[in-house]
């Protein structure tokens, strides 16, 4: 199994190091794991120029999954466009095709007081969102800010969907649901944009295909009140891009902390990358604050989804679970009578729990 690992900016390379360190624990055990490490991002903007270098890119080609950590960070906001760190995530994306973004959002039990939701609201929460990943206004064309005829700049993006974009995404959507409680949501804005009129008819005709999954469709507006006034009502979201950028942002906090969730992005072969949903931190880097659960989450979605090894998956969120319920925390979901950890510290209690 090889693994490429980009650690990327700010918290990134923190957070990584320790997932990095609960699967080389595995390792030890017998797991037959080769990881290489290469730079993306800001960090690949400073080693090569380039926010996705060649070497890298053809690292994670040659690769059977990649690991990611976060990418981003004020000292790289004012380059050009193109070379910004969101770039380079966003070239990857597409470079690997990886057009299906699984994003579970589970509340581990310890947790519950880590919401800002009432316990009731979010206890026994288990949702998937599944976001469409290399379509929509991300890389829609036509793009850009140009003067118009009043002579004013004015900007424009676009949003757009080819049918086979919506149907593939929407088949994993019902393949997931059907392996969970077999309802699916749709979510969209069909009652304004075509983009989601054609969205909705392409989901319906997929669901042909699965009549024993349960199919409703929402509004994106009606879908993020509901997250927060009855999140439990939902087992997979199925959505586009942008929706899906924002929702799952949304639901991570039900969970306790964005620093809790990690994701896989798949192509058609189930190759895929694997990274924390959260940002790059800059405020908190370097100072060994970091939440590492949501990478390290993130490989044993890897040993799940790309490599089929579900024991190995297990024995990670099983120590996970187990971490939580000695009470160890990170500061980001730490309540009265916890122990506060640093990134490190939580890595070696993962390693530890296994
Ligand atoms: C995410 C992030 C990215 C996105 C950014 C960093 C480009 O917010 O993975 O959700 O918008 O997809
Ligand atoms: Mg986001």
């Amino acid at each position: 199994m090889k693994i490429a690992v980009l650690p990327g900016d700010g918290i990134g390379p923190e957070v990584t190091a320790q997932a990095v360190k609960v699967l080389r624990a595995l390792a030890r055990d017998g797991l037959a794991l080769e990881m290489e490490e290469a730079p993306i991002g800001g960090a690949g903007y400073d080693a090569a120029g380039d926010p996705l270098p060649e070497a890298t890119l053809r690292l994670a080609q040659a690769a059977d999954a990649v690991l990611l950590g976060a990418v981003g960070g004020p000292k790289y906001d004012t380059l050009a466009r193109p070379l910004r760190p969101e770039q380079g995530l966003l070239r990857i994306r597409k470079e690997l095709n990886l057009f299906a973004n699984l994003r579970p959002a589970r509340l581990y039990p310890e947790l519950a007081e880590a919401s800002t939701l009432r316990p009731e609201v979010v206890s026994g929460l288990d949702l998937m969102i599944v976001r469409e990943l290399t379509g929509d206004l991300y890389f829609g064309e036509p793009r850009g800010i140009h003067l118009n005829a009043a002579g004013e700049r004015e900007a424009y993006n676009t949003m757009r969907y080819a049918e086979s974009e919506i149907r593939r995404v929407a088949h994993i959507g019902f393949q997931i649901a059907m392996k969970r409680g077999k309802k699916l949501c749709s979510v969209e804005k069909a009652n304004v944009l075509e983009t989601s009129e054609l969205w909705r008819e392409v989901v319906i005709e997929v669901a042909r295909e699965y009549p024993e999954v349960a199919l409703s469709h929402m509004y994106v507006d009606n879908a993020a009140m509901q997250l927060v006034r009855n999140p439990k009502q939902f087992d997979v979201i199925l959505t586009g891009n942008i929706f899906g950028d924002i929702l799952s942002d949304e639901a991570s906090m039900l969970t306790g902390s964005i620093g809790m969730l990690g994701s896989a992005s798949l192509d058609a072969a189930s190759k895929g990358m694997y990274e924390p949903i959260h940002g790059s931190a800059p405020d908190i880097a370097g100072q060994d604050k970091a939440n590492p659960l949501a990478t390290i989450l993130s490989a044993a979605m890897m040993l799940r989804y790309t490599f089929s090894h579900d024991e190995a998956a297990n024995r990670i969120e099983a120590g996970v679970s187990k971490v939580l319920a000695k009470g160890l925390r990170t500061g980001d979901i730490v309540t009265p009578g916890c122990t506060l950890l640093g990134c490190a510290a939580m890595g070696d209690a993962v390693v530890a729990a296994l």
